[in-house]
């Protein structure tokens, strides 16, 4: 974003996540001032108590359980361009309706690309953290706004640079693209499984050959963890080869339905995940995040 006035950017932060204050320090920017409740009967009421004609305006919302939160995020940017905003931005450190990328079967609704028409019809601009991109190899493809994408890998490889006799494993084939990388930067040696997926619920995970590696601890690494099927099976395979240390991270972590409880239930030693959405945080992306809203 290139600020044109001399005023500073306001965010709007209606979510209230930890990203705020940090990238409002750091840009700087204002914290803008809104109010917004629900009535009884569920519909939302919101009011803009800062002032935003002419004024480039940021949008911060981290986008899982998407469906509850892009009403109000419609109201929001509807609200701000009607007040006559200089620019919308969007700043989704996690980017929903990603994975749905093609129609499996006949008459299913490809939810990535409707998605990415109604929010470009909405913003000027967005930056996102690691989306989804498995058959899409750009958001550019389906976004018709600017769009800027920050990496995870980076600060996941720096947390894992400091843990010693340590093997990264991806659970599928998909992960190969962020776990090489994070495996070269930290130096540690890296596998990659395959995954059958049947259902929402229904995962397995196989492994290729891990002598060598089973005494060590394995740390899987995955962009999202959601029903946590996937680090579950990943890690029931690992046991399975005589791997007794198990630690996971992931930039995304959702834990839909408290999954993050099943996955440390099943054994896990350590659950790290970066600030996107706020849950087990090791790892922060607020640098990074700074330096692609400037
Ligand atoms: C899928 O391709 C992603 O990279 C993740 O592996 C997946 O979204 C995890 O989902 P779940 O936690 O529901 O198994």
């Amino acid at each position: 974003m290139t600020t044109m006035s001399n005023e500073v950017p306001i965010i709007f932060d209606p979510q209230g996540h930890p990203l705020a204050p940090l990238l409002c320090g750091k840009l700087p920017a204002e914290l803008g001032q809104l109010s917004y409740r629900r009535f009884p009967d569920g519909e939302s009421y919101l009011r803009l108590d800062s002032p935003v004609k002419g004024r480039h305006c940021v949008v911060l919302v981290e986008m899982s359980s998407p469906d509850r939160k892009f009403l109000p995020l419609s109201f929001l940017t509807s609200t701000l361009r009607e007040l006559e905003a200089a620019s919308i931005g969007l700043v989704a450190p996690y980017l929903c309706y990603m994975r749905q990328d093609r129609r499996f079967l006949d008459g299913e609704a490809i939810t990535s690309r409707i998605f990415a028409e109604l929010l470009s019809n909405q913003v000027d601009w967005m930056v996102t953290v690691d989306p989804h991109l498995h058959r899409y190899t750009s958001l550019d493809e389906i976004y018709a706004i600017p769009t800027k994408v920050i990496q995870g890998a980076p600060v996941l490889a720096g947390w894992l640079k400091s843990e010693t006799d340590v093997f990264v494993v991806g659970p599928d084939l998909e992960s190969e693209q962020w776990v090489a990388q994070i495996a070269e930067y930290s130096g540690h040696p890296y596998v990659i499984g395959e995954k059958q997926r049947l259902g929402d619920r229904d995962v397995s995970v196989s492994l290729p050959d891990l002598s060598e590696l089973e005494t060590m601890t394995a740390v899987i690494i995955d962009d999202v963890i959601s029903s946590g099927q996937t680090i579950i099976e990943c890690m029931h395979t690992l046991r399975s080869r005589g791997v007794t240390k198990i630690n996971c991270a992931c930039v995304h972590g959702i834990f839909a339905g408290n999954s993050d409880k099943a996955i440390l239930e099943a054994g896990l030693s350590e659950l790290v995940t970066t600030n996107t959405i706020p849950h087990y945080i090791r790892v922060s992306l607020t640098n990074s995040m700074f330096l692609a809203c400037c």
